[in-house]
């Protein structure tokens, strides 16, 4: 333990194990090696961020519930990751995680370097597009990774956005597909994207930044005009709410976990994971509004391969996609 969110999130995470019950303040003060008044100052300033502490005289303090938003110390008293998490920064309100992210990495910050924010005011989509980031409903964040491999297999790298978003929302019994590169789709609809900066110094990835915007607690008729009708959300597939900052401890997880496979050179499941929970594979497909042909599977370094309609087999390294009905 040592920055203050560490602290905090042990104390946290002390309260959500005994969820809405009084954990004595004696025992959490003991357990810190901190007094009383200090711990209760820390309490004080978690509920000023807006996390529900109940402080019961003479007694301790009791966590009424899990705060939706993702608070750095909220995030980290639920995680239990190596890498990813190893350093957390929670923004109220950001133009976009990327470039806070980017910046970061470019200072030297550690790998494992999570950013994240309520609401972006000019988020980054693909191709130059915006991201719709209103505050308080989605989730938004960028993760720092140093991966030591040639930028031939940055790939590798940032197909685990994808595979990390899709698994945690598999896990919530919902039907996510990956569509390459790098979106996520349920019910044919986009509930994530992500947008992959790298930056390359000779023959190596200096740092990748992994992107991710998920559509969480946000209704259809809150998504402006034009993506109304192609994109969802959870609440729209569920019916119900979810907190974002336990389905990003999830996200956060899988992707610790994807992770230290890859740095072991174990691409193999990962591989394995996409293709079982492709959108892409066998459907007709429009490549950048030129190319038509089915897609029928990735190559080892991640491109795209597809039957053309003459029957020749060709692979398209980056591209927008889009479904076309079977002839
Ligand atoms: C896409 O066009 O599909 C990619 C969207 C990526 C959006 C996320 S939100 C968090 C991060 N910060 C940004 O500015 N963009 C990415």
């Amino acid at each position: 333990m040592s920055g203050r969110e560490d602290r905090d999130a042990f104390i946290l995470r002390r309260l959500a194990e005994s969820m809405g019950e009084v954990v004595s303040g004696e025992e959490l003060a003991a357990l810190l090696g901190i007094s009383r008044v200090a711990l209760k100052k820390r309490v004080d300033r978690m509920v000023e961020r807006g996390i529900p502490i109940e402080a019961v005289e003479r007694k301790g303090y009791r966590l009424l519930e899990i705060p939706d938003t993702p608070l750095e110390e909220v995030v980290l008293s639920l995680l239990d990751t190596e890498v990813v998490g190893s350093r957390f920064i929670f923004y109220p309100v950001v133009d976009s995680t990327n470039r806070v992210a980017r910046e970061l990495a470019r200072e030297g910050c550690p790998e494992g370097t999570v950013v994240v924010a309520d609401k972006q005011t000019a988020g980054r989509g693909r191709l130059g597009r915006r991201w719709f980031s209103p505050e308080g409903r989605n989730l938004y964040f960028s993760v720092v990774l140093r991966p030591r491999i040639s930028p031939t297999y940055l790939y590798h790298a940032t197909m685990l956005a994808a595979v990390s978003v899709c698994e945690a929302l598999r896990n919530r019994g919902i039907d996510a597909l990956i569509k390459w590169p790098n979106d996520v789709y349920v019910r044919g609809r986009k509930i994530c994207g992500v947008l992959n900066e790298a930056e390359l110094s000779g023959s190596r990835a200096e740092f990748v930044v992994l992107g991710v915007g998920v559509n969480v607690n946000i209704e259809s008729g809150e998504f402006p005009p034009d993506v109304r009708d192609i994109a969802t959300s959870l609440f729209e597939e569920t019916g119900e709410r979810h907190k974002r900052s336990e389905l990003l401890a999830e996200i956060l997880s899988s992707m610790d976990r994807w992770y230290k496979k890859l740095r072991r050179g174990d691409v193999w499941e990962l591989f394995s994971f996409w293709r079982r929970n492709n959108y892409l594979i066998g459907r007709r497909i429009e490549v950048d509004g030129r190319l038509k042909g089915d897609a029928v599977g990735i190559t080892p370094l991640g491109e795209l391969i597809v039957r053309v309609e003459d029957g020749s087999i060709t692979t398209v390294a980056a591209g927008d996609i889009k479904l076309l009905e079977k002839t």
